[in-house]
């Protein structure tokens, strides 16, 4: 039988870092608890980083403090440097992330520093976490393409990865930042780098500025991909990486799985109510096939048995 997928559920975080207008606490907790109550296990809760930066992230240590009571599920917050993790073991984060990537630019722009600078601070928050018992997730941005630089070379893409694997990240996750990438790219970009880290500790981050994200997915899947970053709505984009739209919807990646037999256990109407949720709160319309197709009114139609029209 086929490996079920996990999802890692990063709207709370690469959703709503890009919105113009932040959303109060509250609203954030409440949004990662009805994803919770889906069933998905592993939601990103925000980012410790500066509030002058990404003001969308501030506070993210009190939205982990008011989740902290939930135990079964898993709630990575992102970390660019110490200072960020001394913050997060704070407010008792359990699992951190941190990103680099790919390309020189993108890293100036996003995190002020050159990638060689990116890996020599990341250093001391690898050991620093360890020390803690905390579990590290590796972030590579750019991996198809780069909104400053363009063109990325795969070699980048494996040094940079390999590098993050070495250092202990137990799962590297590949990011098409800007959804440039298309199917035969990104599974040969995949593949290559698997020579450095095994593909069971990879995953894949598609944005879908190209409407290409769910295809992308498909063709990782193929080569051995079973972890997949998806964002609730397809909210999302990096503040550093202009143009770009967000990751691909959680609900069409839910669909998708279900349709191969691989879905994780989670409540797809449920994920689409959640989605509309959200959607309405920031005053537009998921950008999901799926929750497009089955708004919850149609879905508690549909339940009763009575035609939608
Ligand atoms: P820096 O300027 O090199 O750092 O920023 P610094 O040490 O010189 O400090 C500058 C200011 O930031 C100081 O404050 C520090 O106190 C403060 P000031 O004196 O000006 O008042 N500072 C902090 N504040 C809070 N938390 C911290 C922290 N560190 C310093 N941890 C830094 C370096 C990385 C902090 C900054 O550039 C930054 O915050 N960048 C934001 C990056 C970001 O969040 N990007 C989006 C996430 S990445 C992404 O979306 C891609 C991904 O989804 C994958 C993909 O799609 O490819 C993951
Ligand atoms: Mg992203």
């Amino acid at each position: 039988m086929t490996e079920t997928v996990r999802i890692v559920e990063v709207g709370p975080r690469d959703g709503l870092q890009n919105e113009t207008a932040p959303l109060p606490v509250e609203a954030r907790v409440e949004l990662i608890r009805r994803l919770a109550g889906t069933g998905l296990e592993c939601i990103e809760a925000g980012s410790f980083v500066s509030p002058k930066k990404v003001p969308q992230m501030a506070d993210t240590g009190a939205v982990l403090k008011a989740l902290m009571p939930d135990k079964t599920r898993r709630f990575p917050v992102l970390v660019p440097n110490l200072r960020g993790l001394e913050d997060a073991l704070a407010a008792g984060a359990q699992e951190i992330a941190v990103f680099l990537a790919a390309s020189d630019a993108f890293s100036q722009h996003n995190i002020n520093c050159d990638m060689a600078e990116s890996l020599k601070r990341t250093e001391p928050v690898m050991r620093e976490a360890e020390a803690a018992g905390v579990k590290v997730r590796g972030y590579l941005s750019c991996v198809l393409g780069c909104p400053y630089q363009g063109e990325v070379p795969a070699s980048a893409v494996r040094r940079m990865a390999g590098a993050l694997h070495e250092m202990g990240c137990y799962e590297v996750s590949l990011g098409d930042t800007i959804g440039v990438g298309t199917p035969g790219k990104a599974k040969a970009m995949f593949e290559a780098v698997a020579a450095e880290v095994p593909m069971a500790q990879l995953a894949a981050h598609f944005h879908d500025t190209c409407g290409q994200a769910l295809a992308n997915l498909y063709a990782v899947w193929q080569s051995g991909i079973r972890v997949m970053d998806a964002s609730v709505g397809g909210l999302g984009g990096c503040p550093y990486a202009p143009g770009a739209s967000g990751n691909v919807a959680t609900e069409d990646v839910l669909y998708m799985l279900d349709g191969l037999g691989v879905a994780p256990p989670v409540d797809l109407k449920k994920l689409v109510e959640t989605s509309w949720w959200i959607c309405k709160r920031l005053g537009r319309e998921p950008r999901s096939h799926v929750a497009a197709a089955k708004p919850p009114a149609d879905l508690r139609r549909l339940e009763r048995g009575i035609s939608a029209d």
